[in-house]
């Protein structure tokens, strides 16, 4: 049996993604397609998440997504993940979408979201993931909001059963 990695804080795993969005990335109105931005939000919390639990991780849930402007091609999309929340399988990842404007320099919130994940073991049955090690009142803040969204996950979950 392995035995589970020590705690980790958000910044040993947190990451931001980056990619130039150019003409396959596009929609018929010529904007930037959401499902793209949508794939990279979820490769980024991801990868992040296998970083954290050094075992594979499958998304199980997505909180709602709001695309608050659209992306234009020729935009650099910055994808910021950073673990805010840590259950004993589960982990949750909060992910904050920007568009640079590469000629302007202006950056604009695109959109931002919760991403969770469950680690996997071998055999694919949940994985014991190590603690998130909170050393900032912020992250202690973000952990304890982050248990209130778990709880009302959970509540949705049995609802839809
Ligand atoms: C992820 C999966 C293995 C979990 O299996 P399960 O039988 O629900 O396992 P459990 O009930 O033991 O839950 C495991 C963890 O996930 C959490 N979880 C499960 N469903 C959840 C939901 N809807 N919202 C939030 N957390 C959830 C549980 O709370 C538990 O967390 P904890 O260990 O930190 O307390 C299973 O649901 C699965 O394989 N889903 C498909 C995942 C996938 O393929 N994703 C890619 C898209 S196709």
């Amino acid at each position: 049996m392995t035995e589970t990695p020590p705690a980790r804080t958000p910044d040993e795993t947190s990451l931001t993604l980056t990619q130039f969005m150019q003409p396959e990335h596009s929609n018929s109105l010529g904007n930037v397609h959401g499902g793209v931005i949508l794939k990279l939000c979820d490769e980024c919390g991801g990868i992040i998440a296998a970083r954290h639990a050094r075992h594979p991780c499958v998304t199980v849930t997505v909180d709602s997504v709001t695309f608050l402007q659209p992306v234009m091609l020729g935009r650099l999309l910055l994808v910021h993940g950073r673990i805010t929340w840590v259950g004993r399988t589960s982990i949750e990842v909060e992910i904050r979408v920007e568009a640079e404007n590469l000629l302007t320099g202006q950056v604009f919130h695109t959109n931002s979201a919760y991403f969770v994940y469950v680690a996997l073991d071998d055999e694919r049955n949940p994985a014991e993931v190590p603690p998130l090690l909170l050393e900032t009142e912020e992250a202690r803040t973000r952990f304890a909001q982050g248990e209130v969204r778990r709880q009302r996950r959970l509540e949705r979950r049995e609802q839809s059963k």
